[in-house]
């Protein structure tokens, strides 16, 4: 069957109506694919499940909220948009009011978002406005725009962003036939996990589901204020999608956490490179560092014992490690040309 993207989908439970134009670039349907080496190279034996959301249209899971924040954009007769990013939300709202035929305009820091974002939005037409400052400072000033001009927001404050991200939890539903037992997801502006935990909610209330995962979120550690319990002012780390220290949606995701008895972690930028190199060599998945927080976040409970033999976990790889190919680059040792003959080859190949 053809697949036409999550409002077509999941349309009974979205705020759409048929006077509600379509932006569609086919997201969702994303694969959950099942990570037995990583699984078995881990403390405890868990039963392990990647949802890779770097499959989407733009390479990230922004793409399903932004399907209903611009169709919706479109529907109430705007025609520009704004955002503050740390790349993947500039990148998915350039493309869809690309779509739309509507101006974007996107706000990111300066110097910390990935090559491959960026170019996304500039391919894509958007107006692309690099700020001497950090995220949080980008998005105080798009809500004071979007105040003042007819523009819409498309961050994770806009509601149809949060209701469209829920579509992810309910696919995983679908793909494990069942809930899973705990949901290991990264935490930036905190909407995502917000939204995972409605989409559970709401599958369970209309029967598809028993019982609901535990949420597990994860932060980097320079960049930790839902663990902290306090705004950083100064965010760091080498998850630059994550580099976020005053979160928009802080209080759903401290309600996702409590109501489905989670918690929050934090990972060092050592554990984060770890993990996505792991993800990489042991599965064939390249995700990029934010995503592999999740992943490092279990690493480190696996080794405390936290997670009960067997457990059903899904991590949430929110986005394609192509991204941002410079942190992978740097990882590798530097590359060393060699003669174009067959000895300088199997040389270079350790055969010999
Ligand atoms: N993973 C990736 C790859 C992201 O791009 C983001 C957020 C997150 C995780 C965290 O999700 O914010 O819902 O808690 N990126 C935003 C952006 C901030 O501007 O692209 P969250």
């Amino acid at each position: 069957m053809r697949w036409h993207g999550v409002i077509h989908r999941y349309r009974d439970y979205l705020p759409v109506t048929e006077k509600t134009p379509v932006i569609t670039l086919q997201e969702g349907n994303t694969p959950l694919i099942r990570a037995d080496r990583l699984g078995e190279a881990l403390d405890s034996r868990v039963e392990l499940f990647l949802k890779f959301e770097g499959a989407n249209p733009t390479g990230s899971f922004k793409d399903r909220g932004m399907t209903v924040a611009i169709s919706k954009a479109v529907e109430e007769k705007m025609t520009a948009v704004v955002c503050a990013s740390t790349g993947n939300t500039s990148a998915s709202a350039s493309a869809y009011a690309a779509r739309a035929g509507c101006r974007a305009y996107v706000v990111v820091p300066k110097g910390n978002v990935a090559m491959g974002k960026l170019s996304q939005a500039l391919m894509h037409g958007a107006r692309l406005i690099q700020l001497q400052g950090n995220f949080d400072e980008a998005f105080e000033i798009v809500k004071s725009v979007a105040e003042k001009f007819p523009i819409a927001l498309v961050n994770s404050i806009n509601p149809f962003r949060i209701e469209g991200q829920k579509t992810a939890a309910f696919e995983v539903c679908e793909q494990l036939e069942r809930s899973p037992d705990r949901v290991f997801i990264p935490v930036g502006n905190a909407g995502n996990i917000s939204a995972y935990w409605k989409g559970f909610r709401e599958y369970r209330e209309a029967g598809r589901i028993q019982n609901l995962p535990r949420m597990i979120g994860w932060q980097a550690e320079g960049a930790a204020p839902l663990v902290r319990g306090e705004v950083v002012k100064h965010p760091e780390t080498v998850a630059s999608a994550i580099r976020i220290g005053n979160p928009a949606n802080w209080s759903m995701a401290r309600a996702a956490i409590e109501e489905s008895h989670g918690e929050i972690g934090l990972v060092s930028d050592a554990e984060i490179l770890d993990a996505y190199r792991q993800v990489a060599q042991l599965e064939g998945v390249f995700c990029e560092p934010a995503s592999a927080a999740a992943v490092a976040g279990l690493v480190k409970q696996c080794r405390e014992g936290k997670i009960p033999r067997g457990a059903q976990v899904v991590c949430i790889l929110t986005g394609h490690g192509l991204k941002d190919s410079e942190v992978a680059l740097t990882l590798a040792p530097p590359l060393q040309p060699v003669e174009a003959n067959i000895e300088a080859v199997v040389e270079a190949m350790g055969l010999n």
